[in-house]
């Protein structure tokens, strides 16, 4: 059955530098659009202000305007509103970090810090508006198993924070075995002709004759692209065909009760005003 439907995939590099995560995510965007039902959208952080979180809890709903536009950091006056817009405004998500320390850089934390906006314990507007789409992952390390996994788990467990599915990298026809990892994209620019250069990652740059490691890493990168791709479509059209068939399903709400005065003309206002939260006064429950 054709369709008219199209899927946005939104790419975004947590790298201050355009090398080999920037060459990686863009390789699976590409890749994404070999279907003829898929846009694409790149970011690098690198190219965004934004400062960490320092906690002040706003974003647990209190402060949050009842009429909002879009997500943004209450604290702080950094990029993170506009990247979360397009986080919200796309279909599924491909995120890439490289590996520093072991773990994720500490661009992709921040931008995860401030996804708080979208969890089940943001009692914004925004909260559950990444539900049900996938995330596809890509962590980009120097040597080989130096991270890589960890900082996959750590991006898998946050997607599942904010509701989104993890596409893996399931071997396809167009890119079969050796790479066959579930989670994501793990790769390494090890055998790189120049290990930390632009396109160490890909098979023309790969020194092992004849190429192997470079070819893994390309493989496990496009099928990142392709699942997440054709993911962000089944869950698209699922989502409609639930509202459209008029299923019921569960609404999600963190409180019904709430104990922060909230904000003249805040959503939390808005919600008790309208009888769907009350308003408990502290120490007297
Ligand atoms: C501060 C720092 C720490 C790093 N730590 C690791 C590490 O723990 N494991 C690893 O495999 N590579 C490590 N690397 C290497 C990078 O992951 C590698 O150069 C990667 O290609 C960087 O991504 P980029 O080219 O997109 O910037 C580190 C690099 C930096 C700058």
């Amino acid at each position: 059955m054709a369709t008219e439907e199209r899927v946005k995939i939104l790419g975004v590099c947590g790298s201050a530098r355009k090398a080999s995560t920037h060459w990686a995510v863009n390789l699976a965007l590409e890749t994404a659009r070999s279907y003829p039902y898929v846009d694409t959208e790149y970011v690098c952080l690198g190219d965004y202000k934004l400062t960490p979180c320092t906690g002040c809890m706003q974003c647990f709903g209190w402060m949050h305007p009842a009429d909002a536009q879009g997500p943004y950091c209450y604290e702080a006056k950094d990029d993170s509103g506009e990247l979360l817009t397009k986080m919200m405004n796309s279909d599924g998500v491909i995120l890439g970090s490289p590996i520093y320390t072991l773990g994720l850089t500490s661009l992709t934390r921040i931008l995860q810090e401030k996804a708080h906006m979208f969890g089940p314990m943001s009692f914004t507007k925004f909260s559950g508006r990444m539900r049900n789409k996938p995330l596809g992952m890509i962590t980009v390390g120097g040597v080989d198993t130096a991270g890589q996994e960890s900082g996959g788990h750590d991006m898998w467990i946050w997607a599942q924070g904010i509701g989104m599915y993890t596409s893996g990298t399931w071997p396809t026809i167009d890119d079969p075995n050796p790479l066959a990892a579930t989670l994501g994209g793990f790769v390494s620019t090890c055998d790189g002709r120049a290990i930390y250069g632009k396109s160490s990652l890909s098979k023309e740059a790969c020194r092992t004759v004849p190429p192997t490691q470079g070819a893994r890493n390309e493989r496990a990168i496009r099928n990142v692209g392709r699942h997440v791709a054709a993911d962000a479509m089944m869950l698209k059209l699922g989502r409609k065909a639930f509202a459209d068939g008029g299923y019921d399903g569960p609404t999600v709400f963190p409180f019904t009760r709430y104990s922060v005065k909230p904000k003249k003309n805040s959503w939390v206002q808005h919600l008790i005003d309208t009888g769907k939260v009350e308003f408990v006064d502290k120490g007297k429950n």
